[in-house]
């Protein structure tokens, strides 16, 4: 039977093959009489086959906002979305709170069963969708049959992007008043104590708080104004380079003049009594965030990805580079900890307090130090710009506005929520919701409620709803093995794992 069929495959193809050449042969002949010139020919063939590449290209949709250049450009976007004040400033702390080694493993754990799964489900959401991530999300209900209310996930999503703006600015903008005091030279020789009184007292001046809070607002929304390719893909290209090179430096730096074997048997040595199970709760929330997901920033990216790169490989090449930050700004910080006898466990403080001690204490500090903050900076910008894109990318589908006065109104709403943050530290201390100044809050409720739950449909709507043959489409996964796994995981695995965070993330905060 199969060798009858297969004889007839190549007898159907001759067939084709044969025709083919015969109707270029008589197009060839028409055109200009030169048939039996055979490169000619080559050219001709070549041609037409360029013009079905052409066809095929215009056929695949394109979103409105314009596409990355390149896979290349869209693993960089994405890891710059990923690698931010989560993996330089929270990623450093939360290890030296949890006691190293034994917690990074259960963190690498997670960002394998949990946060590439998810992400390979949001940027195949965006790609197929080609919108904001709440347009995606109900087109591709209704292609499955499904209710347009799915959207709502997106809508959260965005609503989420712009609470985490309003305090991932506060916190970018101390970065900048530290990138300022270290050119200054303002911490050359401060002694922690000293150091703890500077950062007290930026915190309790509204003021310089909010100059830098408007620049870093006006950083962002001059980038995302510029749209996909003149603004997140131009920033990119200069950026990410830019911050690899840096991160690098560090940590040649930290080899050198820091306590490097402690820091890194810190980072590493294994001992599962170190263990709790609040500590395996903090790494799984904390994959999440690193990796952008939840809320659209990956979608909206991956929205502007090129149709023929393959989603899987992009993905986890995205993650591994997120993690490599994340683990080199430890081998960074660490060893300068330790050389410093500074706790590890030192807390949200770790950076902005024990950091500029430690610099100030050491040769080529200063100009170190201020290298170190200005890669915050940049590893904060490049994120903050993927906060701001599923809203503004919904703005411009839902009212046909252009981007300049979508990131207009957005900036303004996300600046004056910023305001209510940053008074959290002053003059608005006393307003307590639930025991959180609004500063938690918007914390809390992003970080601990919203991205979970976020993630939890998109991990229900990819494993459970979305036809498999859209998904098989979609991922093209040459490799049966890779797909069931995936399938798995973002059936089983993630829902049950975020919906485990959320459950514990909400029952520890009401009852201890
Ligand atoms: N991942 C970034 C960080 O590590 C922050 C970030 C950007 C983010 N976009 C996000 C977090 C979307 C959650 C959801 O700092």
């Amino acid at each position: 039977m199969l060798m009858v069929g297969r004889k007839l495959l190549r007898l159907y193809l001759l067939i084709i093959y044969y025709l083919m050449n015969e109707f270029l042969k008589s197009v060839l002949l028409k055109l200009s009489r030169l048939q039996r010139k055979g490169t000619i020919r080559l050219l001709l063939v070549c041609f037409l086959l360029k013009l079905l590449s052409i066809e095929r290209r215009m056929q695949e949709k394109l979103s409105i906002h314009g596409a990355w250049s390149s896979r290349w450009v869209f693993i960089m976007a994405a890891t710059g979305s990923a690698v931010g004040l989560g993996n330089i400033w929270k990623f450093p702390y939360i290890t030296g709170e949890n006691g190293g080694g034994a917690f990074v493993l259960v963190y690498l754990i997670c960002i394998l069963l949990v946060g590439i799964p998810i992400m390979v489900s949001e940027v195949l959401i965006g790609r197929r969708g080609r919108q904001s991530p709440i347009n995606s999300m109900k087109d591709l209900a209704v292609e499955s049959g499904l209710s347009r209310k799915w959207s709502l996930a997106g809508w959260m999503g965005a609503i989420a992007g712009v609470m985490i703006f309003s305090f991932y600015s506060i916190v970018a903008g101390w970065v900048l008043y530290y990138v300022a005091g270290m050119a200054n030279g303002e911490f050359i020789d401060i002694g922690s104590e000293m150091a703890g009184k500077k950062f007290e007292a930026l915190l309790a001046d509204a003021q310089t708080l909010l100059i830098w809070h408007t620049v870093f607002v006006l950083m962002v929304m001059i980038v995302v104004a510029g749209g996909v390719n003149k603004g997140l893909e131009r920033a990119t290209r200069i950026m990410m380079p830019a911050l690899f090179v840096l991160l690098f430096v560090l940590l040649g730096y930290s080899m050198t003049s820091g306590a490097f074997g402690q820091g890194f048997d810190f980072l590493f040595h294994f001992d599962p009594s170190e263990l709790t199970w609040n500590s395996v709760l903090v790494a799984l929330g904390h994959s999440f965030f690193t990796l952008s997901l939840g809320m659209g920033s990956i979608m909206a990216y991956g929205s502007y990805m090129p149709k023929k790169s393959s989603i899987g490989g992009t993905v986890v090449m995205i993650a591994l580079l997120d993690t490599l930050v994340a683990l080199v700004a430890g081998l960074a910080i660490f060893p300068i900890v330790f050389a410093n006898q500074l706790d590890p466990g030192a807390g949200p403080g770790l950076m902005f307090i024990t950091l500029p001690v430690a610099f100030g204490q050491m040769p080529g500090g200063q100009i170190f130090g201020f290298l170190f903050f200005v890669l915050i900076a940049v590893a904060a910008w490049t994120s903050a710009i993927s906060l701001m894109e599923p809203a503004v990318a919904w703005m411009v589908e839902k009212f046909g506005i252009k981007r300049l006065p979508a990131c207009t109104a957005l900036g303004f709403l996300v600046w004056a929520l910023g305001i209510a943050c940053l008074g959290s530290f002053n003059f608005m201390s006393d307003l307590k919701i639930g025991s959180m100044t609004f500063f938690d809050l918007m914390d809390f409720a992003t970080a601990n409620v919203m991205l979970p739950l976020g993630g939890l449909f998109i991990a229900i709507f990819a494993g459970w709803k979305i036809k498999q043959s859209v998904l098989k489409d979609e991922l093209s996964m040459q490799n049966h093995f890779w797909f069931s796994a995936w399938y798995v995981a973002i059936r089983f695995i993630a829902p049950v794992a975020v919906a485990a965070i959320f459950a514990l993330n909400l029952y520890n905060k009401f009852t201890v």
